[in-house]
Parts: C-alpha cells; structure tokens; sequence
C-alpha cells in the first residue's frame, strides 16, 4: 500500500469484541469509508457491497456481491454476517429508506431516515425547510406547470438556476446563462424526457455569486461535529466549465472556509438546521453535507443539502481524518457527540478524479488499468470505476479512480497526487489538470503578500 497509513496512524485501542461493519456502495467514498474504517483497531473486518476492484485488494477488507441499492439483500447479509455496524455510502437507498428498515430489524445503522434523506431526496423540501427555519439560501419558487415556470423565468432573468426536484445523480442542475438555454432546461424537466419523475417538479433558483465549499457533519443525537471543510470541482471542464459531474476532483481544507466563516456557517446554518429537523419530528443521524456559496464578505448561503458523505470530498477528507472514524460514528449514534473533536493530519490532502472516455455520457467499460501497483509516497489511490478480471484491473464506470496526494498545502498536494496520476493509465483516461485552483491562487496571493 501506498505510504499515507503510518501519516495518518492513530489505532484506537479495541474496547469491547471486535466489529464487523458493513460500507454499502461501490465508489471512491467507499473505498475512502473502507479503508478508513479498517484501520480502526476496534474492526475486525469491513464488509462493502459490492466495493470494487480498490476495496478487493484493501487489508481487512472483503467485498460482497450485493448491490448498494438491494435494501433486503443487505439486511439479510447484515443478519447473516453478524454486522456489528452499517454505514451506507450513497443517498439512493437512504432516499429508500435502508435505515429505517434495518433500525425496524434491530440492526445498528449509520444514515438518515427516508424523511430525514429528503433533504437530498426533495428540493423543494428542502428550500421550503431553510426558508421556514431563516437559513440562508438562494430565494426560489417551485412549479410543475411550464407556462408558469417560463414566466418566472422571463421575470427573473439571467443566469437562473433551474434545478429538478428529485434525485438526478448530481445532474440535475442547470445554471442557465440564456434565456432560450433556461427555457429549454424547464421544457425538458417538466416534460419528464430528462429525470423522469425526478424532474416533474423543479426548482427555480436566484443565481448566487461567490466561492463554493462543501461542508460535512458527523450528527447525532441532535448535535453535529464538523468534519474538516473541502471544495469540489463539478463541472467536467477545466476552469469549471462544460457540463456538471458527479465531481472532478476535491481537496481539504478549503482556504474560504477560514475560522471566521466557519463559526457563521456552524450558527446560521448546521445547527438550525440539526435544530429545525429534530424539532419537526425528523431527528438526523447520519453525515449531513451542506454544499455552500460563500460570498465575498464571508456570508454562507445554502446551494444544497445532500444525506451522505460527497464523493470526492471524503476521499480527501478522510486521508487527513487522524481520529478513529467508528469512534466518531458510534458517538453520534450514542447520542454523545457534545465535545468531540476530530484530528487532522495538518497537511492539504487533494484528490483527482481520472475519468474514462465520454464522461459525464456514456463511457466504453473493460480497459485495463496499469500503473496500480506503484508505491509513490504520500499518495493513496481510491478507486471507483474498477472491477477485477483475474489478476487485472479493468474499468467499470466513468469516474474511474480519485489519486489524492498529501502536501504541506493545496500545492503540494496537488503536484504529489498529478505525479501518482502521471503514472497510471488506460485506453481514454483523462482527468482535469486544474483541481485546486482556486485554493492555489490564493496560496500564491499570500506568498506574495
Ligand atoms: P447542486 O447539485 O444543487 O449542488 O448544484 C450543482 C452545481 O450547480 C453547484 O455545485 C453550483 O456550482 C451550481 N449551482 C446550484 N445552485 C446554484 C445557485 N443558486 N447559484 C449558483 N450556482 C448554483
Ligand atoms: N461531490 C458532490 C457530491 O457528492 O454531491
């Protein structure tokens, strides 16, 4: 394995028999959640299902075949493996209800309710939550007839936001620069071809203006601990342009989120909006993300709030993460978060997503990857895309790994993890050769100072 384990060290001493957890998923967060959990002294094995070809090959770890989306074939699993502890990856079966199910079988389980998942599974229960509850967010009005929602469009003008109201796989966003481009985005929704139902609903958005960051909580027992702050890059484009993704890259910390912006984020939006679930009878438990605008003067705005840990933030996140992430976990499921405080490796940690030919479309499966089994320093190599054909490593999807390096800042780090990417490849790999600009540009502007 690449050189990051003894950086990160800190085993926790076992108290209690040692666990077997279960990661439901099979992408980079997964492999992140998995690798991470396993180096708890506490775990004895992790399960994930149904991993991937990165997962496979950890220490510790095994994967199963049972697809993240088979509620009742991971509960029987769960039963059938004596899983101490499930902790589910992505919001599709959260949105399903997986927590709600596995709670009603007595099985432990790190994840929102179905409602609680509505905050990613519904936008406009979303924005009518943060509306209701003062948090700050884009002002927006929801439609399902199109005459409607163009005349709101005429009325606001351009850029608009127009966003479907279900789950889209991150897709489901347009930020309109024209016109035509809005109304055809509203056509498209409500007419059910892009989303189907997903989209039959939508979301129309005032344009915010400033510097994004993701915002990550452990919650629990009505309190959240914040995980270290991280940006992502959505759009496929260099410079963050072209069509969004599931995310390009990531890194931690980002440089906006400074100690200041930090405490208002904590004030003005995680705990009212911890505060303001529980008290709707919707009690959160689980990872909380709150994607932000942050504007020029400092001010958080909420953009969206997802059920789950962001893919690729974890990845980052959790390579400088020094505390034992089940000791996190079984804290917020207990109900004893009050006072808890992660450790951070203090190094940047940056992670670039090398994606297969035609992502974000339909991408061609089955190249073998080379370069895997190089040992670079400092960097560690999640994979997402991957499956196993015999010894090799073919890709399966088309976010295909997330190389992340360590550095002393978003720099470093960044020159370490292209340097790892440099020495992979596939027939079509391609990644964007910008991840960290913004983090960059802004180092550079205090060297100078
Ligand atoms: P979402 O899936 O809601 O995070 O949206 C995807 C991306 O669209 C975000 O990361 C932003 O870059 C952009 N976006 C969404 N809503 C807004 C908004 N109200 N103003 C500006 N950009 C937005
Ligand atoms: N990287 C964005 C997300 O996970 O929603």
């Amino acid at each position: 394995m690449d050189d990051v384990a003894p950086a990160l060290g800190s085993r926790t001493s076992p108290a209690g028999d040692p666990l077997t957890v279960l990661v439901v998923g099979g992408g980079g967060r997964e492999h992140a959640l998995a690798w991470k959990l396993a180096q708890s002294g506490r775990v004895a094995r992790v399960l994930v299902a149904p991993g991937n070809a990165g997962t496979a090959r950890e220490p510790g770890v095994e994967n199963v075949a049972v697809g993240a989306e088979n509620i009742e074939g991971l509960a029987a699993l769960a039963h059938g493996r004596s899983v101490d502890l499930t902790v589910v990856g992505p919001e599709v079966p959260l949105v399903a209800g997986i927590a709600d199910r596995f709670e009603a079988e007595g099985l432990r389980i790190f994840g929102p309710s179905a409602a609680a998942a509505r905050v990613e599974g519904s936008k406009a229960f979303t924005k009518a939550f943060l509306a209701s509850h003062g948090i700050p967010t884009a002002r927006y009005a929801e439609f399902t007839v199109a005459d409607k929602a163009a005349a709101r469009v005429r009325q606001q003008g351009t850029p608009v936001v127009i966003k479907a109201d279900g789950l889209a796989a991150g897709k489901g966003v347009v930020v309109a620069q024209s016109e035509p481009e809005a109304l055809a985005a509203v056509d498209e929704m409500l007419s059910g071809r892009a989303f189907g139902d997903a989209g039959r609903r939508i979301v129309i958005e005032e344009f915010l203006v400033g510097e994004e960051a993701s915002f990550i909580c452990v919650v629990g027992g009505g309190r959240a601990v914040p995980l270290a702050s991280s940006q992502d890059h959505k759009a496929a484009g260099e410079g963050d342009t072209g069509p969004n993704t599931g995310g390009m890259g990531a890194y931690s910390p980002a440089p906006v989120v400074d100690a200041a912006v930090h405490e208002r984020i904590m004030r003005e939006i995680i705990r009212p909006a911890v505060e303001g679930l529980a008290a709707a009878g919707i009690p959160y438990t689980g990872f909380l993300y709150a994607g932000l605008m942050i504007d020029a003067g400092g001010a958080p705005r909420v953009i969206e709030l997802n059920c789950r840990l962001g893919d690729p933030e974890a990845q980052p996140i959790l390579l400088r993460l020094r505390s034992d992430l089940i000791g996190l976990i079984e804290a917020a499921l207990d109900g004893s978060l009050a006072g808890v405080r992660p450790e951070w490796d203090d190094r940047a940690a940056l992670g670039v997503v090398m994606a297969a030919a035609g992502y974000p479309g339909s991408c061609d499966k089955g190249h073998p990857v080379t370069g895997l089994d190089d040992d670079v320093p400092h960097t560690k190599v999640f994979h997402a895309g991957t499956s196993a054909d015999g010894n090799r490593v073919v890709t399966s999807g088309g976010r295909v790994l997330c190389v992340c390096g360590l550095g002393d800042d978003v720099g470093a780090a960044q020159c370490r993890a292209f340097e790892r990417v440099g020495t992979i490849g596939w027939n079509g790999a391609w990644h964007r050769r910008d991840i960290g600009h913004r983090a960059i540009a802004r180092e550079r502007g205090r060297r100078r100072h």
